[in-house]
């Protein structure tokens, strides 16, 4: 399935409550470095978002995830044009989950990430984070290590996490 009405686009302010929706939900943010958000959280984010599209060159696209004119999502791209490598990472509302809709945004942020040159796109996730590593999976990116004990989680301070971490050349 190839959806028309969904693209990527750079967060604008008016998106707070769209962003506040997903990232405010513990089940959503369950497997992320931060969240569940107070509204305070998702206006600093956004304040800090929209500061990095003042940059030049800017290293941190964090894009929204707009369906059907509206924003579901965010997708992520931290750039290091020194190695032409990038990192990529993403979120959707609960609601939106599981239509292949994160799969198709990825591919528009993949297509980005090669008109700014990079060769290499990596991700990492919590191990127990299925989703996320199975999205990596469908994208062509390829398991290269687990890393043990080395991701904190904000809420629940715990310092002790596994990831896993993937990568592929495009
Ligand atoms: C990870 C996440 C972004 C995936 O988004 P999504 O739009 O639901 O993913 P898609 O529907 O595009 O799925 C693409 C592929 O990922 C895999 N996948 C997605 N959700 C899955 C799940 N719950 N269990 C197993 N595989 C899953 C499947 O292989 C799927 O392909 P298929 O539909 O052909 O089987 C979404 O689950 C999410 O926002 N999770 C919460 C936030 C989060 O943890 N982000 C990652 C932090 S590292």
């Amino acid at each position: 399935m190839v959806y028309s009405n969904l693209t990527i686009r750079p967060f604008k302010t008016e998106d707070l409550s769209n962003i506040h929706a997903y990232a405010s939900d513990e089940d959503t943010t369950k497997y992320m470095l931060w969240g569940p958000n107070t509204l305070e959280d998702t206006q600093d984010f956004l304040n800090y978002v929209l500061s990095c599209y003042q940059k030049n060159p800017i290293t941190h696209y964090e894009y929204g995830v707009e369906f059907e004119g509206k924003i579901i999502g965010g997708i992520a791209l931290i750039v290091d044009y020194e190695n032409l490598k990038a990192e990529i990472g993403w979120i959707i509302h609960k609601d939106y989950q599981r239509r292949g809709l994160m799969y198709q945004a990825a591919l528009q942020m993949i297509e980005f990430a090669k008109t700014l040159k990079i060769k290499t796109i990596y991700a990492t996730a919590d191990s127990r984070n299925v989703a996320s590593y199975k999205l990596m999976e469908k994208l062509g990116m390829h398991h290269v290590r687990n890393d043990y004990q080395v991701r904190f989680n904000k809420v629940t301070q715990q310092k002790d996490l596994d990831q896993v971490y993937y990568e592929m050349e495009i």
